[in-house]
């Protein structure tokens, strides 16, 4: 494959790579419709994997790169792009500072010390509870504070989300594009959860870039309003656009029927559907990101959307780790 604008951007290596595209044949089975492939990101390695992984390796890069010595970066309080952060500043020896937004309406007794939020601390990072509103304004204070005592931050966005960060799911697109190759699977559709859209930005502009157009369905998780995805996408790829422009158009979607009633909220078929995957592949997925994007997946065959189709790729993008402070979410 010749050379990919994002081969020549800083980079750090963080996680294991290519996760591998594992065939669901029980599940494909029951819905009796197109084989079902897995993207393994939940694979990807550090401090249990998931989309963050590729998106950091890039920041990271960046990071060092300026010359800083402290990473700084934002999130719900159960955010696992926090959690992955903190584990990629601890493996590179930077220190880590999370601002973690009450942003999720929750009153499990372990929300603000369980799942994501015990790694953030087993992992070192200093953390900074807050409400969403106030978020900005301390980040910014942490970032004074922390200057004033001589230390370089380096601030990174909410999910990792920026022209940056996305360019490490460009990587992923390139690894899509050369494993349904060798391992004959039909490159049509590709799903998955999509909030700060930096993961469906990346994708998209990398496919583009090698030539391929898969359907990219990003499930929107995090927004009232879809079209708050759909501009975030725009506008990071009009930023990756800016360091090398997509050689074609691309076309983003984004599927609201998955969402619920809010950010963090399960609905009833994302529960459904984790458990009916959990039985019947022995695989976990998330009530807040993944597993919505499992509830999109079945229901769209369901419904014979993808009648016509062979094979269809999810991401599987992580997010296991709240399961501890969902329990109540599955009685
Ligand atoms: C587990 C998981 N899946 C999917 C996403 C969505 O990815 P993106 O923010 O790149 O749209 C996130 C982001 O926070 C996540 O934590």
């Amino acid at each position: 494959m010749s050379a990919m604008p994002w081969h020549t951007s800083p980079r750090l290596q963080l996680g294991h790579f290519p996760t591998p595209l594992d065939l669901l044949p029980r599940l494909s089975e029951e819905l009796g419709g197109p084989r079902i492939w897995l993207k393994r990101d939940d694979c990807s390695g550090l401090a249990h994997g998931g989309n963050k992984t590729r998106k950091l390796e890039f920041l990271t890069g960046a990071a060092r790169e300026a010359g800083a010595d402290t990473l700084l970066t934002f999130g719900a309080v159960q955010s696992n792009h926090c959690r992955q952060t903190a584990a990629a500043a601890a493996r590179l020896g930077f220190d880590c500072h999370l601002v973690l937004a009450r942003m999720v309406q929750r009153d499990h007794k372990d929300y603000e010390t369980g799942g994501n939020v015990l790694l953030d601390e087993l992992l070192g990072a200093a953390l900074h509870f807050t409400e969403l509103a106030e978020a900005e304004a301390l980040a910014a204070r942490l970032v004074a504070d922390l200057e004033a005592a001589g230390k370089t931050p380096y601030v990174i966005p909410g999910g990792g989300s920026n022209a940056t960060g996305a360019q490490g799911y460009a990587v992923c697109a390139e690894e899509l594009v050369q494993q349904c190759a060798a391992q004959d699977v039909a490159l049509e559709t590709v799903i998955h959860a999509s909030s700060s859209a930096g993961t469906q930005a990346g994708l998209l502009w990398g496919f583009a870039h090698l030539g391929a157009a898969p359907r990219v369905l990003g499930v929107n998780v995090s927004q009232p309003d879809p079209a708050t995805v759909k501009a975030r996408i725009q506008k990071i790829l009009s930023d990756l656009d800016e360091r090398a422009p997509a050689p074609t158009p691309v076309d983003i979607e984004v599927n609201h029927a998955y969402f619920g009633t809010a950010y963090g909220q399960p609905t009833a078929e994302c529960i459904e559907a984790i458990r009916m995957v959990a039985r019947l592949e022995g695989l976990l997925f998330d009530p807040v990101y993944s597993g919505k994007a499992v509830a999109a997946l079945i229901d769209q065959i369901n419904i014979g959307n993808f009648s016509d189709a062979r094979d269809v790729i999810l991401i599987h993008t992580g997010g296991t780790p709240v399961l501890s402070v969902y329990d109540d979410a599955f009685v």
